[in-house]
């Protein structure tokens, strides 16, 4: 390894290298709404119970939707759905149906919420908790099923090829996933304890 030279740049960028979601939840009026949240992360409450952490900030639909409904499904976005991703986070709700762009949405097999069917990975999410920090709020979900490309066919939880999901990774700009480096305990099996 090279040592790093860096420089302090403040507080203030948020810029957080994460997989990029789409989250869907049910309007008041039964019709879905879709918003990339990429604020998205997991926990676990024991062994095997894991929940997402979802945290949205400021107002919008989807969150006035999450708090009121408590359940949300949140979709993996593939770079082939970057185009719709987009346009959902840069328009509306509330300034009317986001529709520009045709998509399918199916339903949720466990949660009765709305889901992408370009999503090559699903979660369907009850929400368990919220915790407020200023104006954004955190939303605790626990996984109540997922939903992933029949292509995957994972032989246990660490055997997922993610070049398969081909994400959408965000920080300000959009980017690309590389090569798969290699397995967890794989790069250190040469170290003794
Ligand atoms: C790439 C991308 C990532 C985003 N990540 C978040 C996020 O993590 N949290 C959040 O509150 N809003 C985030 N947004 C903004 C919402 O998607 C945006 O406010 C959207 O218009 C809300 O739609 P709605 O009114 O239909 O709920 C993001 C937008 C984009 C384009």
């Amino acid at each position: 390894m090279t040592k790093c030279k860096r420089k302090s740049i403040g507080t203030h960028f948020s810029s957080c290298v994460q997989p990029a979601f789409i989250i869907g939840t049910n309007n008041e009026d039964g019709s879905y709404e879709f918003a990339p949240i990429t604020w998205v992360s997991a926990t676990n409450d024991k062994d095997w119970d894991y929940h997402m952490t979802v945290s949205m900030y400021g107002t919008k639909r989807t969150k006035t939707n999450a708090l009121r409904e408590k359940k949300l499904s949140i979709n993996l976005v593939s770079t082939d759905m970057l185009r719709l991703m987009d346009y959902l986070g840069t328009h509306k709700g509330k300034n009317g149906k986001k529709d520009a762009i045709p998509y399918e949405v199916g339903r949720g097999e466990v949660v009765d919420v709305p889901v992408l069917e370009a999503s090559r990975w699903v979660y369907e999410c009850e929400v368990v908790k919220t915790v407020e920090l200023g104006g954004s709020t955190t939303f605790f979900c626990k996984i109540m099923n997922i939903q992933v490309d029949e292509r995957l066919d994972p032989k246990d939880t660490f055997d997922v090829d993610i070049s398969l999901l081909d994400p959408v990774i965000y920080s300000s700009y959009y980017y690309k996933l590389g090569e798969k480096l290699g397995q967890i305990g794989e790069m250190s099996k040469d170290i003794k304890d």
